[in-house]
């Protein structure tokens, strides 16, 4: 059995306290809004799982097929000592990496969920004889702090994940990663592209309606954790392909005029017969426009990888030394 050590750097009340400002923000503004991260409590999660295996929804499988194709690639461009994972989760994926890393040392896997964090590097850890696992409960779109480590390091972000922050949140998350790392270390970056709208669309409104009960989701948490009473039955979900911004987004329509009480911040929201609220964008991106989103962040793409169907791409970046 190998080391594991599990570090809290998020205070026990800190994601109360986010959820709050979030639904107080969110739910006040115009247009109303609320932030993806809070689809995935336990039965969100699940319900994400779910959506990886739906036959619309390609980004999972895509990734995964790049993965399998190219970890031995990966891994010997970035000769990491090092992996960190942001947003690891089930860190399903990432074993293929780790399977082709050699001289890799420590993983560190960073995530919200404890309960993923404790799964997945315990197992890895009994797994892999000599690897040591340092999981960080922390949200990675906040500071962090690295523990201390051998070089080179690996970061990645994979899933697609970073195409839920609009373009100004992605330059200071890139900005923050970038400062998380020495000259010469690696950003493996996982991102949807652009493709046919029907094919995006579908993705995002399945037919067997996961995903619709997924984007509801975020109303029973907000309802279990902050006292609302939102109704799930009396909202549609809405999926729609922004050509401008070239993003998805999620939103839920009022399917009539009421008004929903969220007493933990002292809110009454009246939504109008038809009235959105968005709860997500998904972004997809051209190889240029990673490229470039990379470099204003000091990042230099060094290697772009997609599968056979062009559909998702991982690019590997290196962190320019400072001038
Ligand atoms: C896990 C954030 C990449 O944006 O495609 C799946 C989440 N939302 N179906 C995505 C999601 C709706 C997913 N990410």
């Amino acid at each position: 059995m190998s080391p594991f050590h599990l570090t809290r750097t998020l205070p026990e009340d800190a994601t109360d306290a986010a959820l709050r400002t979030d639904v107080l923000t969110g739910l006040t503004g115009s247009p109303r809004t609320l932030p993806p991260k809070w689809f995935y409590d336990a039965h969100g999660s699940d319900l994400f799982e779910e959506i990886t295996e739906l036959p619309e929804y390609y980004p999972t499988r895509a990734e995964r097929d790049i993965l399998i194709a190219r970890s031995g690639e990966i891994a010997a461009a970035a000769g990491a000592r090092t992996l960190v994972e942001l947003g690891s989760g089930s860190s399903e994926k990432t074993r293929h990496l780790l399977d082709a890393m050699s001289g890799l040392h420590t993983y560190v896997p960073v995530d919200v969920s404890e309960s993923a964090l404790t799964q997945a590097g315990q197992a890895l850890a009994a797994e892999r004889p000599g690897l040591h696992v340092h999981a960080l409960i922390a949200d990675f779109t906040a500071a962090l702090t690295l523990p201390e480590t051998p070089g080179p390091r690996l970061v990645a972000f994979l899933g697609g994940t970073i195409g839920n922050l609009v373009p100004a949140e992605r330059a200071t998350f890139l900005k923050a990663v970038r400062a998380l790392m020495a000259p010469g270390d690696t950003l493996l970056l996982g991102t949807d592209l652009v493709k046919d709208p029907s094919v995006l669309v579908a993705a995002y409104d399945d037919t067997a309606g996961v995903t619709a009960a997924f984007n509801k989701n975020v109303l029973a948490v907000v309802n279990r954790e902050l006292g609302a009473d939102f109704d799930p039955d009396a909202f549609d979900h809405v999926a729609l392909w922004d050509a401008e911004n070239e993003w998805i987004e999620m939103r839920l329509r009022a399917r009539t005029a009421q008004t929903v009480k969220v007493p933990a911040v002292g809110l009454a929201v009246d939504f109008a017969e038809g009235e959105e609220l968005r709860t997500e964008v998904s972004a997809k991106f051209r190889k240029d426009g990673v490229s470039r989103e990379l470099a204003a962040a000091g990042l230099d793409l060094t290697h772009w990888w997609t599968d056979g169907e062009g559909r998702f791409a991982l690019s590997l970046s290196s962190a320019r030394p400072a001038d």
